[in-house]
Order: C-alpha cells, then structure tokens, then sequence
C-alpha cells in the first residue's frame, strides 16, 4: 500500500505543528486508500548539513544522514506541515530537506501550513523547493489562520471547512504518489 509520510515541521518548545500534524494524521488515519505515519525532525536531529560531498551523489558519510536517508527513502509520499517563519519556512525543515536528495525524487507532496495568511508564502517557498527536489507538489493544500483556526495562536481549533481541504489535499498526494511508483522503480533501476 501507498506509504505517506506527514512531516512535523518545527522542533521549537510550544510549537503548533505537532497538534497540526497529528490532526492531519487522525484525517488520514480515517481513510483506507494508503498508510500514514507521522514524521517528527524531533526524533531526527540533524546538525547543519555537514556531509562532505552533495546529497544527489547519495554518498553519506554520517550515521545521522543514514538513518534520515532509511527513513525517508521508506515512504512514497509526504505532507508537510510547516509554519511560516520570516515569510519562509522553519531553518530546521530547510535543512532536514537539504539533507537528501533521491529519497525525495519522484514522490508526491502536499502542503499544510499556517500563519497570519494561512502560510501562504511557507507554502510558496516550499513548492519552489519541491521543484528543485523533483517532487510533484500538489494544488490542494491546507491554510490555517493563526486568527481563525487557533485560539490564542496556540490552541488548534481547525474551521469545520478545514478537515474537507486536508481531504482533497491527501486525495492528489494518494493519487500521484501511486501513479509516479512505476517512474520512481525506473529510477531505482537505472
Ligand atoms: C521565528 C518566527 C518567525 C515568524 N514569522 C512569521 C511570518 O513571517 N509570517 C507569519 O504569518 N507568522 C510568522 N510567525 C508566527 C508563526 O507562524 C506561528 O507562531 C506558528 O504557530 C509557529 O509555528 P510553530 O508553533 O510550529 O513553531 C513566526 C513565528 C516565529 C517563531
């Protein structure tokens, strides 16, 4: 079954995404179409990238880019629920992205992210990456307002209208993390 992967991503005390991410799992979780798991950068703690040569040569040198390498390599498609820092996204999820190379080619993407405008421009700043990466962003995605969907900007409390877009959203990322297994097996071939 079609493996799909939610990125956790920010790692700050306090941070939002974890609730955000966990209630796009509980959505996912309720569907029989693909298999879900979360994917915290808390339990994957990555130094500023520091191997020597670049990751689309895939020749890691430290343990800690293995086991991130094993981890993402596993799934066929992601989402990633990202805050908006500074117009951009978390330094972290920049560097955790950074870090890999073909473990992101030719996988479906699907973007949540929230902020005083929905994280629109995290959003933005994560399609050009995904292009950069060879990932097949998806147009359906998740915007959040810190005004309207949290209490306080700390307490999650999603619009009833929300849970139908994170649907939609998961419905591309489904669809086109199935249709690129045939590209992705060719890859692996070559
Ligand atoms: C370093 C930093 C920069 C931020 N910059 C922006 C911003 O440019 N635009 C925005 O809408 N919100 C911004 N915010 C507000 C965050 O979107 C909001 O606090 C969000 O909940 C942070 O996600 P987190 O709790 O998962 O870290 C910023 C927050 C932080 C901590």
């Amino acid at each position: 079954m079609t493996r799909i992967g939610i990125i956790v991503g920010s790692t700050r005390p306090n941070r939002n995404s974890e609730k955000v991410a966990r209630w796009v799992h509980d959505i996912a979780s309720q569907r029989g179409d693909a298999e879900f798991e979360l994917i915290d950068l808390r339990d994957h703690t990555l130094p500023h990238l520091d191997e020597p040569m670049p990751p689309s040569y895939g020749q890691y040198q430290n343990e800690h880019t293995k086991q991130w390498s094993a981890t993402i390599a596993a799934f066929d498609g992601f989402v990633i629920a990202s805050p908006e820092y500074n117009h951009g996204i978390p330094g972290v999820l920049k560097n955790a992205l950074d870090y890999l190379y073909t473990e992101w080619t030719n996988k479906a993407v699907g973007f949540v992210t929230w902020g005083a405008v929905g994280g629109a421009r995290a959003a933005e700043h994560l399609r050009t990456i995904a292009g950069e990466l060879q990932m097949a962003d998806v147009r359906r995605q998740v915007t959040l307002s810190l005004a309207a969907d949290f209490e306080h900007y700390t307490e999650f409390a999603p619009g009833d209208h929300q849970a139908a877009a994170a649907n939609a959203m998961l419905d591309q990322v489904i669809t086109w993390s199935t249709a690129l297994a045939p590209v992705r097996a060719a890859a692996a071939a070559a």
